[in-house]
C-alpha cells in the first residue's frame, strides 16, 4: 500500500508492505553514498539490509535511548558525513525508532543545508507517527525536541514485519498513538479497536494512522493550526514524562484521560488497559503541571489543549496552569 503525502515540491510516498525491507532499493534511490543510521537496540539485520543495497554504505550505530538525541550526536553525524565525503547528491537513511529518525533527519536537514533523507521506522510509534510529517529534532538538557527543523523525507518505508522483535512495552506505546489518532479523527477505527484491540488488524491501524497524519500534515505542515490536534494527550503527557521518566507512549496514554469528557474516560481507560498501557498516575500534580507548562508549546502562561467530547472529533481549548492542575487532579487523585 502506498499513502501519498502531498506537499507540493516536498511530496513523498509512505509505503506500507510486509517484506518491503528486502527490496528497499526499489523504493529509495540507493545508487549513491548512503549514511545508514541505526541504534544498538534495533536488530542489526534491518540496517544491514539497507546497507547491502547501497552503492556505497557508511553505517553508524548509536547507543539506544532518548539520551542519544543530543546536539553532540548530531554533531558527530555531521562530522561523519563530512569525513566520508558526502555531497548534496548523497543521502541519509534512518533505520530505527523515533530517536534515530529525529536525529538522522535533523543531520540530513542541516548537512550542506539539506540532503535527501529516507526513513525506515522500526517501532510502532515511529511507523504510525514520528516518521511522517518532517519534524526532526534533538533535545537540549531536559527539554525535548527544542532544536530542530522541518525536513520532509523523500520516502518512508514501513515494513510491519520488523515489529516482531519489538518488546510488548514498546508496542503498547505505538498503540497509544494509534488510539490518539482514532479518538480524535476516526470514530469507526476507535470502535474497531474497542471491539478487537490494535494487534488483531495491525496493518489496517498502521495505514489508518498514517493516512490521518498525512492528511493533517498536508493541511498544516508547520503546525500553525490543525496539526496541533496531534498533540492530544501530549501536554500533560510531557509533564508526566519529565517527572516520572516513563516511556513517551505510556505518558501520552495517561495524558489523554483528563482531556476527554467524564463519560468517555471509562471506555478509553478500558481500551488502554487492554493494550497494556497505564491508566493511573500518582505523580505530584504541581510538578507535572509545572513541567507541562514549561513545554515549548506554552505561550504566555497558557497552552492550547486538545479536548475530546465525542470520539472521532476534537476541539482546542486554552488552559493555564491552574486549569491543568485541576484536570490532572480530578482524573488521577
Ligand atoms: N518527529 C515526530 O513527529 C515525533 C513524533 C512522536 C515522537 N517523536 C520522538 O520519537 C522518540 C520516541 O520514539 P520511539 O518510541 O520509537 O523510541 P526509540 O527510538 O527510543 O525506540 C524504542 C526502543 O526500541 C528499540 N527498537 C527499535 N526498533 C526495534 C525493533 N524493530 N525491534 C526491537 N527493538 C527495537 C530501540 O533500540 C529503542 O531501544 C522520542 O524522541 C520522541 O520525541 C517524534
Amino acid at each position: 500500500m502506498q499513502i501519498p503525502v502531498n506537499l507540493e515540491k516536498d511530496s513523498y510516498n509512505v509505503i506500507i508492505e510486509r517484506g518491503a525491507l528486502a527490496k528497499a532499493e526499489e523504493i529509495f534511490n540507493l545508487d549513491r553514498k548512503v549514511l545508514v543510521v541505526t541504534d544498538s537496540g534495533v536488530p542489526a539485520e534491518y540496517a544491514a539490509k539497507i546497507a547491502g543495497k547501497a552503492r556505497e554504505a557508511v553505517l553508524v550505530v548509536l547507543p539506544e535511548g532518548e539520551q542519544t538525541k543530543t546536539l553532540e550526536s548530531f554533531g558527530n553525524l555531521c562530522q561523519k558525513l563530512l569525513d566520508e565525503g558526502f555531497t548534496r547528491k548523497d543521502c541519509v537513511v534512518a533505520v530505527g525508532g523515533g530517536v534515530v529518525g529525529d536525529l538522522a533527519g535533523f543531520a540530513a536537514a542541516c548537512y550542506m543545508r539539506g540532503i535527501d533523507f529516507y526513513n525506515v521506522p522500526t517501532t510502532l510509534l515511529a511507523q504510525v507517527d514520528s516518521s511522517v510529517g518532517g519534524k526532526t529534532a534533538v533535545d537540549l538538557g531536559s527539554v525535548k525536541n527544542i532544536v530542530g527543523a522541518f525536513h520532509q523525507p523523500k520516502a518512508v518505508l514501513i515494513d510491519p514485519d520488523v515489529l516482531k522483535t519489538l518488546s510488548p512495552r514498546q508496542f503498547a506505546c505505538g498503540a497509544a498513538e494509534i488510539i490518539k489518532m482514532a479518538m480524535t479523527f476516526d470514530k469507526a477505527q476507535f470502535e474497531k479497536i474497542q471491539r478487537e484491540g490494535v494487534a488483531a488488524d495491525l496493518d489496517y491501524h498502521i495505514a489508518r494512522a498514517v493516512a490521518i497524519k498525512a492528511g493533517v500534515v498536508e493541511q498544516d505542515e508547520k503546525e500553525s493550526g490543525p496539526r496541533k490536534a496531534l498533540n492530544f494527550g501530549h501536554t500533560l503527557g510531557h509533564g508526566i514524562e519529565s517527572v516520572t521518566g516513563m516511556l513517551h507512549g505510556e505518558c501520552v496514554a495517561l495524558g489523554m484521560l483528563p482531556m476527554c469528557t467524564l463519560d468517555l474516560r471509562p471506555t478509553l481507560a478500558e481500551m488502554l488497559r487492554k493494550e497494556g498501557l497505564p491508566t493511573e498516575c500518582r505523580a505530584d500534580s504541581a510538578a507535572v503541571t509545572a513541567a507541562a507548562m514549561h513545554d515549548k508549546k506554552a505561550e504566555a502562561g497558557s497552552v492550547v489543549t486538545v479536548r475530546v467530547n465525542k470520539t472521532g472529533s476534537f476541539e482546542f481549548v486554552k488552559a493555564d496552569a491552574e486549569d491543568m492542575r485541576k484536570l490532572y487532579e480530578e482524573c488521577f487523585w
